[in-house]
């Protein structure tokens, strides 16, 4: 039967040109739209970590889609890590570069008890800033990050190098 691997493959479009020329752009959506495929895919990111976390902190926005089906597995609540200007409380900020200019990542100082062992999970692991900005985050609000949850992760960009000694797990590595 069809491993997880073979079902991000055959669930993830491949996108020419976009957004911009040059660029192969890898779209989950039909693999979080597939029931089986994203149900394996939730399974597996939650398997990969095994209980070792007290919450699930997906990033904005498709992390999101995993991080409340993956802290539901495992019976765990879920901590959103949002773009600028989204949360109503004291926050902790962190910007970071993207390919044009940059941006800025925010979470609530005291959503959760100090010392919460954290998953982070996101859907690709690109350049790495994004999960780099979330950890800094995470390490200011106190939380020790259990590690980083990816889907995909497209290798030739050395993401994983901004992620320090953190474990790290992608289902599909490209
Ligand atoms: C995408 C993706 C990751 C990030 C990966 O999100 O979902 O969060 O980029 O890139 P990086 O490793 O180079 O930082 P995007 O910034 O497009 O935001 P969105 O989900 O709100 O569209
Ligand atoms: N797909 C989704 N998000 C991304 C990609 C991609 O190929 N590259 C950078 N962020």
């Amino acid at each position: 039967s069809e491993s997880v691997e073979q079902m991000i493959d055959r669930l993830c479009a491949k996108i020419p040109d976009y957004p911009e020329p040059g660029v192969l752009f890898r779209d989950l959506t039909p693999l979080f739209a597939d029931g089986p495929g994203f149900k394996r895919t939730v399974e597996a990111l939650a398997d990969a970590f095994d209980g070792q976390f007290d919450c699930v902190a997906g990033v904005e926005a498709r992390g999101f889609i995993l991080a409340g089906a993956i802290a539901n597995v495992a019976g765990c609540g879920v901590l959103p890590v949002r773009k600028e200007g989204k949360l109503p409380r004291e926050t902790f900020k962190q910007s970071y570069q993207l390919e044009y200019g940059s941006a800025t990542l925010e979470v609530h100082t005291d959503d959760l008890p100090r010392g919460s062992r954290v998953l982070v999970v996101d859907d690709l692991l690109a350049t790495g800033g994004t999960l780099e900005a979330t950890g800094h985050l995470l390490h200011r609000a106190g939380l020790h990050i259990a590690g980083f949850g990816l889907v995909m992760e497209l290798t030739d960009l050395r993401g994983r190098a901004k992620l320090g000694g953190h474990r790290v797990r992608a289902l599909y590595r490209v």
